[in-house]
């Protein structure tokens, strides 16, 4: 597979055309940035660690019947991904109260929900990724309600999985984030990235945190949150 030319550059990814039109090239950087690009920084090793962790965890999910846009690793920091166009919403899934939903909310951080929360925030930088409900998805017409239904179905099944797998390791998944894309075909599959970025990730024990929080909040030893996630995850 040929690395032909960039197409999109984002704040923690590249990504690039290949020579077959139905696959991309993701490239992860170690740029970390944090209250929509206001806060930059740069955490050292995090790209070889985010392509890892995503294709390993997008693996486990395909196990278990979530398709996702994963084809090949190639390289540390390179991925081939299938080509999809992406739906422009951020998908939220909750179990602990934390981030974002303590501060609007006005409570604590640790609150373990009795059932995890959905929320869809629209992708759009200029608008600081306002959150919104599926009705304005639809009207904005973001996503049709099929697509909706299918996303939030899927989003919590992951969430299943997931929760499941990092008990295994001693970690609680607090929160994450989510994106999909829509194949050539039309079929929704899970895309963008699972990481350090963009899940909470606690100590089931400590409660120390173990993901980006440690650089959006200063906390230190960022680089050894994002080490200590991947060596749990992969062994
Ligand atoms: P929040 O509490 O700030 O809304 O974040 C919820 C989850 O989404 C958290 O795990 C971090 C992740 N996230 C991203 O992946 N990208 C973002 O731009 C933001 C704001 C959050």
């Amino acid at each position: 597979m040929e690395k032909k030319e960039m197409l999109y550059e984002g704040k923690a990814k590249r990504v690039y055309a290949t020579d077959n039109a139905e696959v991309l090239l993701v490239d992860y950087k170690d740029d970390a940035t944090a209250f929509n690009g206001l806060k930059k920084g740069t955490i050292s090793g995090k790209g070889v660690i985010n392509n890892r962790v995503t294709n390993f965890m997008m693996q486990i999910l395909e196990k278990e019947g979530v398709p996702t846009h994963f084809v090949k690793e190639i390289s540390e920091r390179e991925t081939l991904v299938k080509k999809v166009s992406i739906v422009p919403l951020e998908v939220i899934i909750r179990n602990i109260s934390a981030g974002s939903f303590a501060k609007r909310y006005g409570v604590e951080e640790g609150i373990v929900f009795a059932e995890p929360t959905i929320e869809f925030s629209y992708k759009n930088d200029d608008l600081g990724d306002p959150l919104i409900n599926s009705y304005h998805a639809l009207a904005l017409g973001i996503a049709t309600k099929e697509d909706i239904a299918t996303i939030t179905a899927m989003a919590f099944k992951v969430n299943e999985v997931m929760k499941k797998f990092f008990k295994g390791i001693g970690v609680d998944l607090v929160d994450f984030k989510l994106e999909f894309g829509k194949t050539s075909d039309g079929t929704i599959v899970l895309a963008d990235e699972i990481s350090p970025d963009t899940c909470r990730f606690w100590d089931s024990e400590t409660h120390e945190k173990l993901d980006k929080d440690r650089f959006r909040r200063d906390l230190g030893n960022v680089e050894d949150a994002y080490q200590e996630m991947m060596k749990r995850i992969m062994g």
